[in-house]
Parts: structure tokens; C-alpha cells; sequence
């Protein structure tokens, strides 16, 4: 009955870590190519679509770099819209900041997911 209960315990123990290792495998971040860095001149703020994802960002270029962000707003989901330096909701009026994320105007109270940027010979890159 001991041995028996060993070997439950290590099959289950073996089982949980599997699951661990796969279901950590399926959440990996990928990165995706936005298209030439020349497309995105310093000032724009820019709604592109990742392609082969069809998930929309926002991209703000800045003469320091990129600033990518999800464009679904925290407050219910709805699409955000590329407004200058904002991005602005026009379901209930939330605003945010295009560079950092942060809520400028509610109902929203919480930051925009950011996405990192990286920059290879002359192409913008997204992780998501
Ligand atoms: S869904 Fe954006 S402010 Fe309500």
C-alpha cells in the first residue's frame, strides 16, 4: 500500500509538471514583423495591424524609439482611435497616453498593455 501511494504521488507529481511545461509553452511570446521603420516617421502615431496575428496596436514613433500598445481599451474593450499623442475611446471617452500607456481620462483606470519594440536592418518588430 506504501509503494503504491509513492508511485500515485510520482505519476501525479509527473503529470502536474507536464502540464506546467506545456501550458507555459503555449502562452510564448512571439514577434512579429510591422513593415520598414521609414513607414513610421518620428511624431506619428500610428494603428497597424500585426500581420498574420489581425490584432491591432498602437505605434507611437518618437525620436528616441517606438512605443507600441494593445488598442483595446481597459475599460470594456472597446477599439481605441490614434488622436495626436492620444488614444482615445469613443465609447465612453477614455484617453491614453500613446508613449506610456496611462490613462489620461477615465472611466478606464488601467494602463494599455505594451508590447515591446526592436528595431533590425530597417524593420520594426512587435512581440506580442
Ligand atoms: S469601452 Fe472605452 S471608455 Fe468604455
Amino acid at each position: 500500500m506504501e509503494d503504491f501511494s509513492r508511485r500515485t504521488f510520482i505519476g501525479g507529481t509527473i503529470a502536474i509538471v507536464a502540464t506546467l511545461v506545456s501550458s507555459q509553452g503555449s502562452n510564448a511570446a512571439s514577434t512579429y514583423k510591422l513593415g520598414k521603420t521609414s513607414k513610421f516617421k518620428p511624431g506619428s502615431l500610428l494603428i497597424v495591424t500585426v500581420p498574420g496575428q489581425g490584432q491591432k496596436v498602437s505605434v507611437l514613433a518618437t525620436a528616441t524609439g517606438f512605443f507600441a500598445f494593445s488598442t483595446s481599451c481597459t475599460h470594456q474593450g472597446f477599439q481605441l482611435q490614434a488622436e495626436g499623442k492620444k488614444l482615445v475611446c469613443t465609447y465612453h471617452g477614455s484617453q491614453f497616453d500613446a508613449k506610456t500607456g496611462n490613462v489620461k481620462a477615465g472611466p478606464a483606470t488601467r494602463a494599455l498593455t505594451k508590447y515591446r519594440t526592436s528595431v533590425k536592418k530597417g524593420y520594426l518588430y512587435i512581440t506580442l
